[in-house]
């Protein structure tokens, strides 16, 4: 009998991850025989906890917080979606045992926004909250959807200068810091790490436009402090990133197994075991 594949997610601090879970019920779905599991890595020992993963014959990884970066500088060879965000989400070897890299993060964004919740992005005025890691993944594929308008917020202006200069050439983008901001947004997506720490950023109160929808990249158990923000400035759909989550593992397992999973009785299974039912304000 052969060998079981072997799959993982690395990143630090790992415990609290959902991805073997996601992993192991699109296995399950898809009869797919693998086996997933998560690694505490810290970026010092990245290096070596992936050469030995591969040596070791492991298929794939998924590297998240804080290892998207020194995934992207190990890969062979890099996507097109991981060339343009500078992270690699997704390192998969491929049959001639060189590692590919690629970026899973913004597609899967896209399909939880536009396909899993209907939310329209061509011509919509996006504001993107943050300029780390998270929103160089998420900006290529934003764009690509030709919204009215693109505005990256950033507490450290000059770095969301540097994503807004970067991107240029993809389409219209504008940088500011949040006492600039003085439109309305149909979609505020919330890409900083303040979320986790419960914090959130000073936004002002009259940036949502009427019926626009909230959207926070990161997931909790609990309502974030930015989805709740949306549901006290009257958004039409606050939600979390669980979402995304699926998605992008989605795009992960079909790059590996070339089997793409049927994602929505998972994120309804994990949004049904959360302590709380997913937010919606109508
Ligand atoms: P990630 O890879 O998760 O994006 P990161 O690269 O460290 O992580 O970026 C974190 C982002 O969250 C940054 O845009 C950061 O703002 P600064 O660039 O000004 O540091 C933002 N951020 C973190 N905590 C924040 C807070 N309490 N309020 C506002 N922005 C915050």
């Amino acid at each position: 009998m052969t060998a079981i594949d072997q799959y993982a997610v690395f990143g630090h601090p790992i415990n609290h991850s959902k991805s073997p879970r996601i992993h192991g019920l699109f296995a399950e779905q898809t009869g797919q025989r693998l086996q997933y599991r998560a690694a505490d890595v810290p970026a010092e020992l990245f290096r070596s906890a992936v050469e030995t993963f591969f040596a070791d014959g492991g298929k794939g990884l998924n590297c998240t917080v804080p290892l998207k970066e020194l995934a992207w500088q190990f890969a062979d060879r890099l996507g097109d979606r991981a060339l343009l965000a500078k992270a690699v989400n997704t390192l998969a070897r491929q049959t001639d045992g060189r590692i590919l890299g690629d970026n899973t993060d913004g597609v899967g964004l896209l399909n939880d926004l536009t396909i899993n919740h209907r939310i329209p992005l061509r011509a919509s005025r996006i504001l993107v909250l943050g300029a780390g890691g998270a929103t160089r993944g998420i900006v290529a594929p934003l764009l690509e959807q030709a919204p009215a308008q693109l505005v990256i917020a950033n507490r450290t202006l000059e770095k969301a200068e540097a994503i807004a200069d970067e991107f240029a050439d993809l389409g219209e983008l504008h940088a500011c810091g949040y006492a600039d901001l003085n439109s309305r947004f149909d979609v505020i997506l919330n890409a900083t790490s303040a979320s986790l720490g419960g914090d959130l950023p000073p936004l002002a109160d009259d940036i949502l436009a009427d019926g626009g929808c909230c959207y926070d990249l990161a997931y909790a158990n609990q309502p974030t402090a930015f989805v709740n923000w949306g549901l006290r400035h009257g958004a039409s759909l606050s939600l979390d990133g669980l979402g995304m989550l699926v998605e992008q593992a989605a795009e992960a397992f079909y790059l590996w197994r070339g089997v793409r999973p049927d994602t929505c009785p998972v994120i309804d299974l994990l949004n049904r075991e959360r302590t709380v039912p997913p937010l919606r304000n109508d």
